[in-house]
């Protein structure tokens, strides 16, 4: 009895320790990331491709961009949005906590040559918020993979100059089919109720939010057949 509570016991370590493991940037103990295995493989969904475009698009048609901004992306993957942003402003940074998908975004910087773009390791839920300010925080369908939303959010109104701009586009409520079932850890919100963050957002400090339709899609899910699910962009002032 005693020997098969001590193998019970020791078949759970093992699988403690095949979930968590030890960050190499920053000493914490994380989960596994989701992002850092799809990488490789995330440019390769033409949907995807055209839904980030449709968000940069957006952001484009509601904010005044100009040529001496610099861009805060948060989130910000193999850089789909960041990349649609560049050439309208003076700078983009990237920044995501998935090594891997960094390094794509590495791979497209160096391909091309960009000078006015780079791409940084942060997890605004446990390391420091960076030093540098910013006239544009984005963050593009990331925040429903933010469990502290709290912390993260006064990072963004830290992060921006005086009058600085934020764009938050992400999911409106769904029912969590958006995601299939093996992404569960890493979503922590079933998308937003847009009033509900605006209010959040004031409460930060942040003034004038709004909120618009980017896209209204059908997608597949899990159980069979296609569902209805729509992102929203809201902008707000610093
Ligand atoms: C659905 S993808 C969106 C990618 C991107 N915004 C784009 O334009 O294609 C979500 C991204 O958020 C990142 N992410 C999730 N949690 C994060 C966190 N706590 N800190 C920084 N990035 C995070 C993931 O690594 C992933 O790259």
């Amino acid at each position: 009895m005693e020997v098969q509570i001590l193998s019970l016991a020791l078949v759970d370590i093992k699988g403690l320790a095949e979930i968590f493991r030890k960050s190499p940037f920053s000493g914490q103990l994380m989960t596994r990331n989701r992002f850092d295995e799809a990488a490789a493989n995330w440019d390769n969904e033409p949907r995807r491709v055209a839904l980030m475009k449709t968000i940069g698009e957006k952001i484009v048609a509601q904010v005044q961009l100009t040529t001496d901004m610099d861009v805060f992306d948060y989130g910000c993957g193999t850089g789909l949005v960041s990349l649609y942003l560049l050439p309208h402003v003076r700078t983009v940074t990237g920044a995501d906590n998935s090594a891997a998908m960094l390094q794509v975004l590495r791979g497209k910087i160096a391909e091309t040559g960009l000078s006015n773009m780079e791409a940084v390791h942060l997890d605004l839920e446990h390391d420091a918020v960076p030093k540098n300010r910013y006239h544009m925080v984005v963050v593009s369908m990331a925040m429903h993979h933010i469990r502290d939303m709290e912390k993260v959010l006064h990072a963004f109104h830290e992060l921006l100059v005086p009058d600085g701009i934020l764009c938050l586009a992400d999911l409106d409520t769904e029912p969590g089919t958006f995601h299939p079932a093996d992404a569960a850890e890493s979503v922590h919100h079933h998308g937003f109720d847009r009033n509900a963050l605006k209010q959040r957002l004031s409460s930060v400090g942040f003034t004038e939010p709004n909120d618009t339709t980017v896209a209204k899609f059908q997608k597949p899910v899990e159980a069979g057949g296609e569902q209805e699910f729509s992102i929203f962009l809201i902008t707000a002032r610093k």
